[in-house]
């Protein structure tokens, strides 16, 4: 008898293990629950063209309130996908809630913090949704903004990871007349040069110009393209190699490697894995970047050195920009040892940089642009914050990091099988 409960208790440690290594990772993925629904099939093609599946997979606790192809039609049918996906980003709640708590919530009523909320163009309550335990067993959704009505309700629960990720079907879409009657100019009328000097990147706007880039990018914009240009701060860096000893070719390319050809925003980079090509990607060189993710902060590895993306100046479907606090700098170009700056320092010859430099760059400072991933708390305090907010000292990039990202709800996980798993090994007993 002894032996058969020795063995079991191994048998339970296992089963910890397993549990415990597997749940490490955000393993949840969005597209692959809704596929076994037919009747969500349209909302799970928008969060994939939308990206928004990356940031849902990016993300725990999370809540999805999926709307039926029926329902959905209401938005989809009027409005360019950068307003529906803005919509549907209002249709992830960070936070969990299954039937039981929907029907717990204290005061019957509670303002929950969602995935538009962290875009940083939600003024007031517009990133937060209203749910409220209404009489009768019924649950209504409506928009955080004071004095909204509470035009959806809950229908039914659709499928759960505790405490990762539910899936909760609504009957209406939640009505944020901000998000859908806000201005959406196409893609292709924003002007990225306009854009890059409110934001802080005077000198690279102007290396696009005369250099010619700017055409290219412009010309790539429908089919999706995402801009990483680098502040003006990041251009006086030392570390900068003199650009006026490139020839105009190498410009070219090192202007086209700061940017790819797919929309790319925030939550789609901390989910990719392998590294991406960019613009400057040709038969003759590789000129991909990779990235690395540590907490919020976001950081793009050339191979000869690494920059963070310090802000969002839009993001907006085909279209993402972003401000680096570095240059890009190629291995193609500037080879694998870190920025050779041969000999003399060429302190007296100014660069093309210094040329177009504007009398007070501190004066423009990135007002355009909205620091990544911040929601602000909203006047009403939500039930339970997102478990992936500001981390002011997550800046500091290293792979240690990285690695030692054990996120709490996967402890808790691990902790909640092990009393679990001891528990039942003690019953055998
Ligand atoms: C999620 O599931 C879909 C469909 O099953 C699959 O195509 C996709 O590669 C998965 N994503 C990840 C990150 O595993
Ligand atoms: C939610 O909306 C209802 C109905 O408009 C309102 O009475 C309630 O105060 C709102 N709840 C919160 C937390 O704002
Ligand atoms: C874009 O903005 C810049 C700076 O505000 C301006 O000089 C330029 O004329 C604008 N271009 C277009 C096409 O509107
Ligand atoms: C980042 O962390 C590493 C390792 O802890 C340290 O050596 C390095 O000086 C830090 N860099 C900055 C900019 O704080």
């Amino acid at each position: 008898m002894a032996s058969f409960h020795h063995f079991f208790i191994v048998l339970s440690l296992l089963a910890i293990f397993n549990s415990a290594f597997a749940a490490a990772p955000a393993a949840h993925n969005i597209t692959k629950i809704l596929e076994a629904y037919p009747e969500y099939s349209e909302f799970n093609n928008l969060l994939i063209q939308t990206k928004l599946a990356d940031e849902i997979n990016s993300r725990e606790p999370v809540t999805v309130l999926v709307l039926s192809n029926g329902a959905l039609s209401s938005i989809t049918g009027k409005h360019p996908l950068s307003v529906v996906k803005n919509e549907l980003a209002l249709h992830v709640l960070l936070d969990y809630f299954d039937a039981g708590k929907l029907h717990k919530i204290s005061d019957g009523s509670t303002l929950s913090t969602t995935l538009y909320q962290t875009t940083g163009n939600a003024p007031g309550n517009i990133g937060f949704v209203n749910i409220t335990d209404l009489k009768g067993g019924n649950v209504g959704f409506g928009s955080g903004v004071p004095g909204s009505t509470l035009d959806s309700t809950y229908s039914k629960s659709v499928q759960q990871q505790p405490y990762t990720i539910s899936v909760l079907e609504i009957s209406a879409p939640i009505n944020a007349p901000a998000i859908l009657t806000a201005p959406a100019p196409s893609a292709s009328d924003v002007n990225i040069t306009g854009l890059l000097e409110k934001a802080g990147c005077k000198t690279f706007a102007s290396l696009l110009l005369s250099s010619g880039v700017l055409k290219t990018y412009q010309s790539a914009i429908d089919k999706g393209l995402t801009i990483f240009a680098p502040n003006d701060e990041a251009f006086k860096a030392a570390k900068v190699p003199d650009l006026n000893k490139l020839s105009n070719a190498e410009v070219v390319s090192l202007l086209q490697y700061h940017a790819l050809a797919t929309y790319t925003p925030i939550g789609t980079l901390k989910t990719t894995k392998s590294s991406i090509s960019t613009l400057a990607t040709n038969g003759a060189g590789k000129y991909d970047l990779s990235v690395t993710t540590a907490g919020d902060s976001v950081s793009l590895d050339t191979g000869v050195d690494t920059s963070r993306i310090s802000s969002t100046v839009l993001d907006s479907t085909p279209l993402c920009i972003f401000t680096v606090d570095g240059l890009l700098l190629p291995t193609e170009l500037f080879g694998k040892a870190p920025a050779s700056a041969p000999g003399p320092a060429p302190e007296t010859s100014p660069s093309p940089a210094a040329d177009v430099e504007a009398p007070g760059p501190a004066l423009e400072s990135a007002t355009a642009s909205s620091p990544l991933s911040s929601p602000a708390p909203p006047t009403s305090s939500p039930v339970g914050s997102p478990s992936k907010g500001p981390t002011a000292d997550s800046q500091n990039i290293t792979s240690e990091n990285a690695a030692g990202a054990l996120e709490t709800p996967a402890l808790m996980k691990m902790l909640l099988t092990v009393s679990v798993s001891v528990f039942a090994s003690i019953l055998m007993f």
